[in-house]
This record gives C-alpha cells, structure tokens and sequence, in this order.
C-alpha cells in the first residue's frame, strides 16, 4: 500500500497556497494548511475543509511550529507592494524568520523543503531575460527592500542548510503569477485592471505603459512547484517559474477592457520608486532540469480569472 504522504504549505490559505493545497490533495496528500490569514481568507479554502486528509490551521511563520510531516512548502509572506509595506518589519520578519522557522523544522524531520522566492531577488534588472546566475540589483534600504532582502536572506539560509546540514532544499523564483482568488484590491497588475475593467472604473496605469512583465497563470505555476519538489535532490535550484511572454502593461489594460466589453478608459499616473522597467524569466533551466514550461495562453488565463472576479464582485457588493 502506498502511504499518503503528508505534506504541509505555509501560507496556504492564500492565492498561490489554496491551489497549491488542493492540487496536493487531488495529487492524494495529507495537507496541513497554515496561515495567519494576513492576506489569505477561510475563503480560498473553504471547498476543502471537508476532506478529512485536509487541516487549516491558525500559526504564524515567525514562531516555531511542531508538527510530523514529510515535505514542507514555504509560501508565508504577503507577496503584493501594498501588503507587504503595511508592516516592512514583519514582513521581512516573516521571511527570515520563517524560513528559519521551517528549516528547523526540516532539518528535524529530515523532510523536504520547499521555498517561494521571487523574481523580486533581481530588483531592477539590467540583464533581459534573466537567468538563474544573475545576481541583482536591489536597492537594499528602499521601500521595496522587507520583501526584496527578506527573500534574498531566506534563499541564503536555504543554501546555508543545504550546504551546512544536508537538507533537500528546492528554491523557486516566482515570476509574476495570475488566476482565481488573486486579492482583489491589492495593487497587482492583473487584478487591478480586471477588477476596475468589470466596475467600468478608469484602469490605472503608472508611467506610461511601455513597461513589460510577463504573465504566468496559476496552474502552470503549480506544476512547476510539484514537478520541482519531486526533482532529484541535485535540483536544489533556484529556479526562474514563470511565463517568458512578454507584454507590455498597455497591452494588458488593452485585452482587459476589451474581454470584459468595458467603458473603461486608461489614467496614466507617475512611476512608484523602484518599479522595475522589465521583467521576463529564462526558464531554460526549468526546462532542462523540470521538463516544464508554461501552456496557458494570456487570453486563456484572462477569461479565467474574469470570470472569477466577476463571480466575486456580485457575491459580494
Ligand atoms: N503571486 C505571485 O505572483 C508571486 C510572485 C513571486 C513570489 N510569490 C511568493 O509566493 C508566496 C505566495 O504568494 P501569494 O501570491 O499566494 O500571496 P498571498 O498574500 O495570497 O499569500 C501569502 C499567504 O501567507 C500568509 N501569511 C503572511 N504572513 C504570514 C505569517 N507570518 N505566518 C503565516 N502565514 C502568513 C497570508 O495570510 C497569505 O495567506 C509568497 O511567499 C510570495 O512571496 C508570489
């Protein structure tokens, strides 16, 4: 018989942590989901909470958890501008010591463990595309260093424990992820313009548009996060997981106006402090080491996510 393994996910009950928890149940895992609920909801979870191989629980990262499990993914920390610079000290807080946290507990069990980092590690780039080996430029006292530094230090204690005692680590670059359940007012790009395209709001636009990210729907990231934790121990990472099409944000605001049939217009205002001016991932190594790259198309994942916030915003007006 093949024993259930038991698996926990920090931050689960958030955007990126509810779909990974219920693709780990559907994969046939126990699931243990922990979250403050900062930024997460009940919500997102809430589907699951009858299956009796699934647990929610109320802990935060910053304090030492016990629990028996076999492999951990750490995904605690408020992940958009305006959540994470509400309290820049718990959020670097939350990283370094949550990561602390998390490998204790894995060094413990000897279990897996599995780290959420960002594209956020490279700040404002001045290497396009970028790879694995680049290795920055992150104004270290700004307004964006909590998250930025936080997920820097978190990465060099991974590399720490890995070097130091051993552990099975695996370290994920996120690039910029969309899909169902992203926060509806919390500043990030997708949901903003979708949210504001559906209310027939002006979609706001800081600086003039031509600035490009690349878009990566939830479920191509999820599979990329299974196929990472279930690499040989040799893939360690990091490793870039997001979708290297490239679009500029007026593009972006364009398709949301037009899937939604919105009256929305587009209102330019100034730049915010280090925003970077391109972003796009190299995911060769993802590729060569994971068998993986993204499949769903912008407009694809677009319609999704629409449908979704259209849900929501009659649920809940
Ligand atoms: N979504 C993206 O595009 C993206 C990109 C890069 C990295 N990431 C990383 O992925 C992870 C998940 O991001 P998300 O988009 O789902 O964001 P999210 O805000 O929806 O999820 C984060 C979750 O962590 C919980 N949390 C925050 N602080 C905590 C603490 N101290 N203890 C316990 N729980 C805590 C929140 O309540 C929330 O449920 C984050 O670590 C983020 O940095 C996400």
């Amino acid at each position: 018989m093949m024993l259930r393994k038991r698996v926990l996910v920090t931050g689960g009950a958030g955007f990126l942590g509810s779909h990974l928890c219920e693709r780990l149940l559907a994969d046939g895992n126990d699931v243990i989901c922990l979250d403050n609920f900062f930024t997460g909801t009940k919500d997102n979870v809430a589907p699951l909470l009858g299956d009796p191989h699934f647990e929610l629980m109320r802990h935060d990262v910053t304090f030492p958890l016990y629990v028996e499990v076999d492999e951990i993914y750490n995904l605690a920390c408020p992940a958009s501008p305006i959540h994470y610079q509400h309290d820049p000290v718990q959020t670097t807080k939350t990283s370094v010591h949550g990561a602390i946290n998390m490998l204790g507990l894995a060094k413990r069990l000897r279990a897996k463990v599995f780290q959420a980092s960002t594209s956020e590690v490279y700040g404002d780039p001045d290497v396009h595309p970028q790879p694995e080996s680049y290795r920055g430029y992150v104004n270290p006292i700004g307004p964006r260093a909590c998250y930025d530094e936080g997920k820097r230090c978190a990465e060099t204690l991974f590399f720490d424990y890995f070097r130091q005692h051993r552990l099975r680590i695996r370290v994920a670059r996120i690039f910029n992820t969309y899909g169902p359940r992203m926060h509806p007012n919390d500043g990030r790009v997708v949901s903003n313009f979708v949210v504001q395209a559906l209310q027939n709001k002006p979609l706001t636009i800081y600086g003039d548009g031509s600035q490009t990210r690349s878009f990566c729907y939830v479920d191509d990231l999820i599979e990329g996060f299974v196929r990472l934790m279930a690499a040989p121990d040799a893939v360690t990472g990091p490793v870039n997981l997001g979708n290297p099409a490239e679009f500029t944000i007026r593009q972006l605001a364009e398709m949301a106006v037009a899937m939604t049939g919105s009256k929305s217009k587009l209102e330019f205002r100034p730049l915010p402090e280090d925003d970077p001016k391109q972003r796009r991932p190299d995911i060769a190594i993802a590729g060569k080491e994971l068998g993986w790259k993204p499949t769903v198309k912008l407009e694809d994942g677009l319609r999704k996510t629409i449908a979704y916030f259209d849900e929501f915003l009659r649920r809940t007006s």
